[in-house]
């Protein structure tokens, strides 16, 4: 029996919950809300659409119910507020860390052995402040902003290169923000064909640099941050672990001197399992790579220094 809790029934959550009812991900999903009555609907919602879709899967709404959370194998934590147009992911960190913070210690109380997904922004910073607020072993503790930004790499790519979009590979590493994530032009490719031997050095920055702010341009667009591939980049994350994948997906680890870095969660490829971040992948950096990923680690340094 596989159980998930998602904690958070708003755009992100509830797509999360979707994605992981459509690809059948776990036996059970308890969808956590304190909303009244938002997490129930919800879900009925996405029940009656997988029996459309010809779906056995089960997903229970619940409002702050957190007892009906027990025993999940791994709990997504995605409360708190989102980006309006023109805030960045670092101005959040007031009001969400204190959410974060109690939303973790209920779901542990009820769910000791989960390994937990943070989804909330600022999500480098929510990661480590999760670590810090448990002192579980750094592997239980992923934070799937990777996942996210790696898709919409890929998607620039594929619009760029006039590709299928699972045709093409490409990894984001580095913090979920604006300025700090990397897109790792270099081994971005089309079926093995490296982009760059493809598109001209001013077309692949461009699609970095869209990448990077990708969030902040669907935040204009719709008014409020985007939900569908932030859900299903949680889900892919879940799925990865209970599914024992060993997948290689960036997510942001707690580094203990890997990639030179120490003491926070920022992006880098990791190996995901059953016991969550298995491993975590070294990919040999260039110089110039090497000083965008310490420059990244400042700033994520310095937002952490705002938790209290
Ligand atoms: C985004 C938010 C979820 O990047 O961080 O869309």
């Amino acid at each position: 029996m596989s159980k998930v809790t998602v904690v958070g029934a708003g755009n992100v959550g509830a797509t999360c919950a979707n994605v992981l009812v459509s690809t059948q991900a776990a036996d059970e999903v308890v969808l956590l809300d304190i909303k009244e009555g938002v997490s129930e609907g919800k879900a009925m919602d996405i029940m009656q659409a997988a029996n459309i879709l010809g779906l056995n899967s089960r997903l229970v709404g619940v409002t702050n119910d957190y007892a009906r959370t027990e025993n999940s194998d791994v709990v997504v934590i995605t409360s708190g507020i989102p980006r309006k147009p023109g805030m960045t992911r670092e101005e959040l960190i007031g009001v969400n860390a204190g959410i974060v913070r109690s939303v973790t210690e209920n779901v542990l109380k009820h769910s000791p052995n989960a390994v937990i997904v943070c989804v909330s922004n600022p999500m480098d910073t929510m990661t480590y402040l999760i670590h810090k607020v448990t002192k579980l072993p750094r592997n239980r503790i992923i934070g799937m902003g990777g996942a996210l930004d790696s898709a919409r790499f890929r998607y620039f790519l594929s619009v760029a290169l006039g590709a299928n979009i699972n045709e093409v590979e490409g990894i984001v590493i580095g913090g979920h923000g604006d300025t700090t994530m990397i897109p790792l032009k270099r081994y971005a490719a089309y079926r093995g064909i490296p982009a760059s031997s493809i598109l001209d050095a001013d077309t692949l920055d461009k699609v970095a640099a869209d990448t990077m702010v990708g969030g902040a341009t669907l935040t204009k667009l719709l008014g409020t941050s985007a939900w569908y591939a932030p859900g299903a980049a949680a889900a892919q994350v879940v799925g990865a672990v209970l599914g024992d994948r060993k997948q290689l997906i960036s997510c942001s680890a707690l580094l203990e001197g890997e990639y030179g870095e120490k003491d926070l969660c920022i992006g880098v490829p990791c190996i995901l399992g059953k016991n969550g971040i298995e491993k975590i992948v070294e990919f040999d950096l260039n110089e110039e790579e090497k000083a965008l990923f310490a420059a990244s680690a400042a700033a994520v340094h310095k937002t952490n220094s705002a938790l209290a």
